[in-house]
Parts: C-alpha cells; sequence; structure tokens
C-alpha cells in the first residue's frame, strides 16, 4: 500500500516536472536550433530524476510553494544532465550509451556535446537568478551560491577531476569516500537543501538534519551505482554495464568487494533513516526515495 502509494507519487512529480523541463529549455526551432535540439535530447524523456524528487520532498516537507520546487528541481537536473553529457566524452568515461540512446556527443558531435555542457549549466543558473525561490532575496543569494559550490570545484567538479585523477590508482577508502562525496553526494545533498530552503519554515536545526540526510543519500548514491556498474546489465542501466572495471576505475567494489560495499550502502541508508525521525510522518517522502536509493535496480 505504502509502496503503491509512493510510486503514484513518484510518477505524478516525474510527469509534471517533464512538463516543465519541456518549458523552461530553449524550443529547437529557436537558433542555434542545432544546440536546442542536443540540450533537450540530453535533457528530456530519460533519467530517474532523482534528485528533482528528493528537491520536492524536502519542499514538501518544508511546504513550500510548488513553483518554487518546479525551478530549483529544473536547475538541479540540468546541472546532473550536464554532468553526464561531459562525464560521458571521449576524454572523461568515453561512454556510447546514456539513458538507453546514443550519448550526446555521438548522436551530436564532440563540440556540440561540451556546449550543451556549458549551456545547461547557464541555463540552470539563469532559471534561480530569474525566478522568486525565497520571500528574503539574501536567502535566495545564498541558494544560489549554495548550488555554485556543490558544482563547482569543491563539489561536483572537483569530484570528476579526483575521478579522472584516480584511474589505475589504489586509493584508500577514505580518499574512495573523498571522491564520492564530491563527484556525486554534493549534488545530491544541494538538491534536498534547495527543496527545503524555499521556504523559509524550518528551523536552521532542521536544516541540519536535512543536510546530513542528503550527504548520507548522496554518498550512498554513488555507492549503488558502483555497484550495479559491477552487478546490473547495460539493457537494465541504459547505460553500458561493467565500465568502471573496464576504464580501471577505483570504486567500492573493487576496494571492499560487493559484500561490503552493499552493507556500506545500508549503513548510510540506516544513518539517513536515523537523521529522518528527526521529522517524524511529514519526512515519509524522503524516507521512501531513501530506500528507492538503496534498492533501485537501475
Ligand atoms: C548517474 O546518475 C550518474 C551518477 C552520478 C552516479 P543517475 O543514476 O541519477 O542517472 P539518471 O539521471 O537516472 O540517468
Ligand atoms: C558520474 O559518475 C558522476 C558525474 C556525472 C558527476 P559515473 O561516471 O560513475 O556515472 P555513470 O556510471 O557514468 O552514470
Ligand atoms: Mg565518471
Ligand atoms: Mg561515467
Ligand atoms: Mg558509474
Amino acid at each position: 500500500m505504502a509502496e503503491a502509494d509512493f510510486q503514484v507519487w513518484v510518477s505524478a512529480h516525474q510527469s509534471h516536472f517533464e512538463i516543465q523541463l519541456r518549458q523552461l529549455l530553449p524550443r529547437s526551432d529557436t537558433v542555434p536550433q542545432r544546440l536546442h535540439a542536443a540540450m533537450r535530447y540530453s535533457v528530456l524523456d530519460g533519467g530517474k530524476r532523482v534528485r528533482p524528487l528528493l528537491a520536492f520532498a524536502a519542499g514538501e516537507l518544508a511546504q513550500a510553494n510548488e513553483a518554487r520546487l518546479n525551478i530549483v528541481a529544473a536547475a538541479v537536473e540540468l546541472i546532473h544532465a550536464y554532468s553526464l553529457v561531459h562525464d560521458d566524452m571521449p576524454c572523461m568515461d568515453d561512454d556510447v550509451l546514456r539513458r538507453g540512446k546514443p550519448t550526446c556527443h555521438v548522436e551530436y558531435d564532440e563540440a556540440t556535446a561540451l556546449l550543451v555542457g556549458d549551456a545547461l549549466q547557464s541555463l540552470a543558473f539563469q532559471l534561480l537568478a530569474e525566478h522568486t525561490l525565497n520571500d528574503n532575496p539574501v536567502q535566495q543569494l545564498q541558494m544560489i551560491r549554495l548550488l555554485a559550490v556543490a558544482t563547482g570545484s569543491r563539489g561536483m567538479a572537483g569530484g570528476q577531476a579526483i575521478d579522472l585523477d584516480s584511474v589505475g590508482k589504489n586509493l584508500s577508502v577514505p580518499e574512495l569516500e573523498l571522491m564520492h562525496i564530491h563527484k556525486t553526494g554534493a549534488l545530491i545533498r544541494a538538491a534536498v537543501m534547495l527543496g527545503a530552503r524555499c521556504s523559509s519554515a524550518l528551523t536552521e536545526e532542521s536544516l541540519k538534519h536535512l543536510d546530513h540526510f542528503g550527504k548520507c543519500v548522496g554518498l550512498a548514491f554513488q555507492v549503488v551505482d558502483d555497484v550495479l556498474d559491477n552487478e546490473a546489465d547495460t539493457a537494465t542501466l541504459g547505460k553500458t554495464a561493467g565500465k568502471d572495471a573496464q576504464r580501471d576505475k577505483p570504486t567500492y567494489v573493487t576496494l571492499l568487494g560487493v559484500q561490503a560495499a552493499k552493507k556500506m550502502a545500508s549503513e548510510l541508508h540506516a544513518e539517513a533513516l536515523d537523521t529522518l525521525a528527526n521529522f517524524g510522518q511529514p519526512a515519509h517522502r524522503l524516507h521512501q526515495l531513501a530506500d528507492f536509493i538503496l534498492t533501485r535496480k537501475f
């Protein structure tokens, strides 16, 4: 029953969010058409939309306005889509399949993929600057800063730099954790916080709890990604399975083994739920999303 109710919530938000994204992205008949078509190709009709769902769930917990949540969710997903386009390029992971389709540089070309990433990132920040996200403009500036830090060299881009620098190396567990917290964890954590900060209803203490929740599920998400790369098949994932081993990437699977990696994901999930206990029932969507992040099959 709870599971069916969660599926309804997820589907409703995903389809509503898809309509928002379609409207927020430049039309493909607008000059330069090819770039706009490639941006739409890379963002629309695909992906689990986990980060937007986290923003919606945290925002609902904070009783935030839905129109504001649409904007922060879109900004985070645009950054995520940009990161995937660049991550797949030959100079990074060199992947040909993403979300069940040819990657952007395969469908278009490398220069276009580079520009798609650049333009998606700019559009994300344009949206945050254009729309009211909080009654207090100072708070809104803090939100924009939060996403900038999570995305930049001290966040996602920095994590990607560590990732590329680690190929063929034996990292220690703390070093791998640092890499994962940055390359994947930072944006997931930002998604939770941006949703919550669309309202001023939560206390600083509650926001700290949510931040810790975001940190735990953000790291758990990449640990599970490492496990799935090792265990799942290409058709299920919609991206090439076994890429990490093929490219000699240190992962939780290579460092700890599959069983210990799964145990670590479970421990992070448990810690995330402990943190949510501070909120009780109103945090049930975040609880369900944490369960999904742990048990997902793709
Ligand atoms: C894949 O992210 C890249 C990582 C950060 C691990 P997702 O698994 O969220 O990819 P989509 O958005 O569902 O395609
Ligand atoms: C991707 O990590 C992290 C970012 C895109 C920031 P991966 O390289 O493991 O993601 P997948 O497995 O290609 O989706
Ligand atoms: Mg990568
Ligand atoms: Mg990759
Ligand atoms: Mg991966």
